[in-house]
């Protein structure tokens, strides 16, 4: 090989002398100086390939590394040999723990940083060798431990602490159930990962952060094709068995109920409300009545825009979309009063876009199922007229937005309507006769109610048939 060009930086004579036996024939060394002031002086002129360093201490500090910014000290190599602890530096974070002679002549032949890992790695017996002033981290059980211990005790409570939130509705079908069980499984894995990345993430933070004296740079790190292999495979086992494990709850609440014959009720959203058809009995309501632990097929329509039928107790929830007829099955378990709420964006009465339900015995469903298939009145006997449209007011939804018993909601109250003075939105002052209340009800937009902002829908002028108008304009008539 070509001699090495070594320059011996040591106020001992011994350690010079040391080295230079040591050296032999193996290296040129082109000088000797006490320190690193004069070192620099030399260094342009002697260029030598490496420096070997008597070192005073068993460990680098920062500043012994400010040759190595020197411009001449691109291409150069420093070893530190430090006689006190047996121990070798070699420069760029490569500590050579109880190196030998030989070890140290074979550092010198190599320019080869791959060639001076191994031999680090071969003497010291570990796979890294760690700069200077940096605590090894000693074990690496440690390292791996104690977040893996963070992550059970935060995971194990955060699961706890969810488990005793009661985070989804009252449980009010069989559907929900199901969805439940998804629900908690996910939420409880959910809680696990995060548990799991922030456990870490905060070791990290506290174990390895920098010291204050330490401008070094971190060891490089390469990729590692096992832990590439592992964060792959990991996520996608998971991912895969959540979707076929959900596929399996859809599949099942998804199946038609077989001992019982089920209820069809077919379900129309529109701008703004729910009408509820049993076409089984020839009614058609404002409310949703169920028997409980009656399963139901709700075939679901829309007449304008994509609404959502959604009951929060019932857990499930399916589009009514214009033009397609969706499918939602659902059997209550719990006799009580809910609401059907619209869960799709579907314009400004959006909000308000609710209809009761009432979950009965069967008995009871029968009684009302009865007093619904009242037949058809004519328009001409007021009282069957009033009958008649209050059951309008429920169908068509008028009941969402107007109270019949003065309660305030989205729009003015029917009570004590008729007769009255109402004031409008520019300040006049009208008074609400029959072709007041007509009006209002196919040209919403052409008198405004001050304090309610014209939400109502226009499209009553070509639903209401003639007499169903009739026979509403009766019902809110009589509401004195
Ligand atoms: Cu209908 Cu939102």
């Amino acid at each position: 090989m070509d001699s090495d060009r070594v320059l011996i930086v040591s106020p001992h004579p011994l350690f010079r002398e040391g080295i230079i036996r040591l050296l032999g024939e193996q290296a040129e060394v082109v000088g000797v100086v006490r320190d690193w002031a004069q070192a620099q002086e030399v260094i342009r002129d002697l260029r030598p390939q490496t420096i070997i360093v008597d070192h005073q201490h068993t460990e680098l500090k920062a500043t012994d590394l400010t040759p190595l910014l020197w411009p001449e000290a691109e291409a150069l190599k420093v070893i530190y040999v430090t006689l006190a602890g047996n121990q070798m530096i070699v420069h760029q974070r490569r500590r050579i723990t109880g190196a030998t002679e030989d070890d140290l002549l074979r550092a010198l032949e190599t320019d080869d940083e791959e060639e001076l890992h191994r031999t680090a790695q071969k003497i010291s017996g570990r796979e890294e060798s760690v700069p200077h002033g940096r605590a090894n981290g000693g074990n690496r059980m440690r390292k791996i431990l104690i977040p893996v211990l963070i992550t059970i005790a935060l995971g194990a409570s955060l699961v706890a602490v969810l488990g005793r939130m009661n985070l989804t509705p009252l449980l009010g079908s069989i559907q929900a159930q199901r969805i439940d069980n998804l629900f908690t499984m996910l939420f409880a894995l959910a809680a696990i990962i995060f548990a799991l990345v922030i456990a870490f993430f905060a070791y990290s933070l506290m174990a390895f952060r920098r010291r204050p004296d330490d401008l070094e740079d971190a060891a490089p790190v390469q990729g590692s094709t096992s832990l590439e292999i592992a964060w792959t495979v990991i996520p996608l086992i998971i991912v895969l068995g959540l979707g076929a494990y959900s596929a399996g709850i859809l599949f099942d609440i998804s199946k038609a109920a077989t001992p019982a014959p089920e209820l069809e009720v077919k379900v129309t959203g529109f701008q703004w409300g729910w009408s509820f058809e049993y076409p089984e009995f020839g009614v058609v309501s404002g409310e949703l009545v169920l028997p409980v632990n009656q399963p139901v097929l709700f075939k679901l329509y829309a007449t304008d825009v994509i609404h959502s039928f959604y009951v929060p107790e019932f857990r499930v929830k399916m589009d009514a979309i214009p033009g397609i007829e969706n499918h939602i099955r659902i059997t209550p378990t719990r006799v009580g009063e809910y609401r059907v709420r619209c869960a799709e964006m579907c314009g400004t009465g959006h909000a308000y876009m609710v209809a009761p339900v009432r979950v009965v015995e069967a008995g009871d469903f029968q009684e009302w199922v009865a007093a619904q298939e009242a037949p058809a009145v004519p328009a001409e006997v007021a009282p069957a007229a009033v009958e008649a449209g209050k059951r309008y007011a429920q169908q068509y939804g008028c009941v969402a937005c107007h109270s019949a018993d003065g309660t305030a909601r989205v729009g003015p109250t029917w009570k004590g309507l008729f007769g009255s003075q109402v004031t409008m939105e520019d300040g006049t002052t009208v008074e609400a006769d029959e072709d007041y209340i007509r009006r209002s009800i196919v040209d919403p937009g052409a008198q405004v109610v001050q304090g309610f902002p014209n939400i109502m829908p226009a499209t009553y002028r070509d639903q209401l048939p003639e007499a169903e108008l009739d026979a509403l304009i009766e019902y809110i008539k009589s509401l004195r």
